[in-house]
């Protein structure tokens, strides 16, 4: 199956991708987390995308792009199938993404986008924690770790991403809503998209989307 997963900052698609990834088989291919490991190991392309992600803007089109397109041609996990979290984030970059595909031969079959109310956007992402080695995300009330500060998985340390601040939210949000919204109607328009209700507990919105992409 291939997927792309839409929504706002903090919907939860990261979680939702890491909780149905298994079951189906699928590659998760994020653009964030492919970002924020450039910038940890302070790469060239990690010092160029820094500005951006900390401003909350996005990183140019050509740039995440290449990135994605160097990602499915590469990966032979790609071919089996994938769930695509943060890309397409422009028309121009879900345009790119079908022509990429249909190059490939392996079309995006549907879309999840998951919708959530703003007061629980801000209460997310104002509590993610996220762990320093293995990438595991947490919620201090949502989805904590048994030991605080401690991620389960691997004993790393947790932290909160730079962008998960008020002012940074606040830009992300007007991104989302002026560059990313549109595409809704591109996939839609494709016959390709299922809405989700993500303002509800993780269990009930895993559930959801498999129900959607079985039924
Ligand atoms: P990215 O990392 O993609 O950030 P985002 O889209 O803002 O999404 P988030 O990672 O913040 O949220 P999420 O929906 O994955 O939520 P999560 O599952 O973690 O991008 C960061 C930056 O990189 C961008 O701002 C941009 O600069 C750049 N960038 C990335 N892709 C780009 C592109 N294609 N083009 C240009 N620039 C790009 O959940 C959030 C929290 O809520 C967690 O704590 C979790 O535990 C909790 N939670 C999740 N689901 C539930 C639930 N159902 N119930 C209760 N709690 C929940």
């Amino acid at each position: 199956m291939r997927i792309v997963l839409l929504g706002p900052p903090g919907a939860g698609k990261g979680t939702l991708a890491t909780a149905i990834k298994d079951n189906l088989g699928l590659l998760h291919i994020s653009t964030g987390d492919i970002l924020r490991e450039e910038m940890k190991n302070n790469t060239p392309l990690g010092q160029e995308a820094k500005r951006y992600v900390e401003s909350g803007g996005l990183v140019p089109d050509e740039l995440v792009t290449r990135l994605i397109k160097n990602k499915l041609e590469n990966d032979p996990k790609a071919k089996k199938g994938f769930l695509m979290d943060g890309f397409p984030r422009t028309l121009k970059q879900a345009q790119d993404l079908d022509k990429i595909l249909v190059d490939l031969k392996m079309p995006v079959e549907w879309t999840l986008c998951l919708e959530a109310s703003l007061d629980v956007i801000l209460q997310r992402l104002t509590g993610r924690r996220v762990c320093k080695s293995c990438g595991a995300v947490y919620h201090v009330k949502n989805m904590p770790s048994k030991k605080e500060g401690i991620c389960d998985k691997c004993g790393g340390v947790l932290y909160q991403r730079t962008d998960d601040n008020e002012a940074t939210i606040t830009n992300r949000m007007k991104v989302y809503t002026e560059s990313t919204k549109p595409i809704i109607e591109y996939y839609k328009t494709q016959g390709k998209l299922k809405v989700l209700n993500a303002d509800k507990e993780a269990q009930e919105v895993k559930e959801l989307a498999l129900k959607n992409l079985n039924g």
